[in-house]
């Protein structure tokens, strides 16, 4: 057996994980009224039993005009209870638990964030579809203060860490991000200007985190298209964030609005993101996908370690920030070459949504173990509507989307260089 350091303790600032591996904030969509469920617990749970060092709940906005899906957590004193319970289950359980906070800015709905939906400049958002407006500098330092009240909430909840969500076209990202922030005043033009907004938020997190709780920040390298934050700039970003000196950074890419397979692999899969859509409230959605959604959602072909090479460069650029990589794991092979580039930690998607136990079944097999996760991303097209879930475990699939399915996997097994 080759000596590794996967499976021995880390030191994540003020929180010692068993091994190296986090699940990572995959939007499990499983709150009902904006509470976590036993679903949501009973899935968390079972990572953690799985073997991961630290689980991630995903996406819980910072405030109620932060959220972009019904099935979302968003932090208010009611759902405390059933928060503990999850994370007593999950230490329970042997593992740590950390929540991703964030909030959507304009990519939501009045109907679903109960107010216009705010953006750092006005716009319209072809996806709700809505107008939505430009945020004052009032709002602002509301949701500043909400980013540092939610820390300890989450503390107060049983969380060990927060993992604030700087990426992927969400509010944060959205001001660092030169077309979506047009303003003129202190918050827009330059990119020390735009990167106001994230500084703020960051200088309140790590005022509430205090000595007690794991602050990971996740961040877009770039935003993968010409009008968006480009590479260099995400270099700047990485530094400033390290600034602030975060527990670890997260480095991933790509936008929900225009980029949205960069972040995930490989391509969307649009007959599962229609079929799943209520017809009556998405009917132009579905139109639009059946007439142009390879356009508009445009596939980024997949293979293991698709964000390495990105990764490498930041971490050779900023050599002492805690960069931890997420991106394409499928393998034991895969996570002991992140390891060897010298990334102390590392996040797990697909891999855990396919088999939660995933890291258990690593750790009993042999160097050549990989998952069985096709990356169809049929989880990805389903979570926009109903709870995330593996095409494995759906029954009674639909033709149509096994089709689409069997498809993918045939693609990306050509692609994925160690299934040869
Ligand atoms: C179903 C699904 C939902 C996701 N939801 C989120 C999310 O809420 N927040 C986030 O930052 N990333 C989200 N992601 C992206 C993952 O956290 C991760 O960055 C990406 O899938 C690459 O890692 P992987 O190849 O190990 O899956 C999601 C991914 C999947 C598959």
């Amino acid at each position: 057996m080759i000596s590794s350091k996967l499976f021995e303790p880390y030191r994540l600032g003020p929180v010692t994980l068993r091994n190296r591996v986090i699940r990572s904030a995959a939007f499990e969509n499983m709150a009902t009224h904006n509470a976590p469920t036993p679903e949501l617990e009973a899935y968390h749970v079972s990572v953690a039993e799985g073997g991961v060092g630290m689980t991630t709940v995903a996406y819980c906005a910072v405030d109620r005009s932060g959220v972009s899906f019904d099935g979302q957590l968003y932090v208010h004193e009611e759902i405390k209870p059933a928060m503990k319970h999850m994370t007593d289950a999950i230490h329970k359980a042997g593992a740590k638990v950390s929540i991703q906070l964030g909030h959507c800015g304009n990519m939501t709905h009045r109907r679903t964030c109960l107010c216009t939906p705010m953006g750092p400049s006005s716009g319209f958002n072809l996806y709700s579809p809505t107008f939505y407006r430009g945020i004052t500098k009032e709002e602002i330092h509301t949701i500043v203060r909400h980013y540092g009240e939610a820390v300890d909430f989450c503390r107060e909840c049983g969380f060990d860490c927060v993992e604030i969500h700087c990426g992927h076209a969400y509010l944060i990202s959205q001001f660092l991000n030169p077309t979506l922030n047009r303003r003129k005043d202190e918050y827009g033009g330059s990119l020390a200007n735009r990167m106001r907004f994230m500084n703020e938020v960051l200088d309140e997190v790590m005022l509430h985190a205090k000595d007690d709780m794991a602050v990971v920040v996740k961040m877009n390298m770039t935003d993968g298209y010409r009008a968006g934050m480009s590479m260099e700039e995400g270099l700047e970003v990485a530094k400033a964030i390290n600034a602030h000196g975060v527990h670890g950074i997260i480095l991933s890419a790509g936008t929900v609005s225009r980029t949205p397979m960069l972040i995930l692999g490989g391509a969307m899969p649009l007959k599962t993101l229609a079929h799943y859509m209520d017809p009556w409230r998405f009917w132009w959605l579905k139109l639009g996908l059946a007439i142009g959604g390879r356009i508009v959602i445009p596939t980024s072909p997949y293979h293991e370690l698709y964000f390495l090479d990105w990764a490498k460069r930041f971490k050779q650029e900023i050599p002492d920030a805690p960069f931890i990589y997420v991106g394409g794991i499928q393998s034991r092979k895969g996570a002991e070459t992140v390891l060897n580039a010298g990334f102390e930690l590392f996040q797990l998607g697909h891999v855990l949504i396919e088999d939660p136990a995933f890291v258990n079944h690593m750790k009993e097999a042999d160097m050549d173990y990989k998952s069985a996760c096709c990356r169809s991303n049929y989880c990805v097209g389903r979570m926009y509507t109903l709870d995330m879930k593996c095409h494995k475990c759906v029954e009674n699939m639909p033709r149509k989307l096994q089709k689409e399915i069997d498809k993918a996997e045939q693609v990306n097994a050509s692609l994925n260089h160690w299934s040869k």
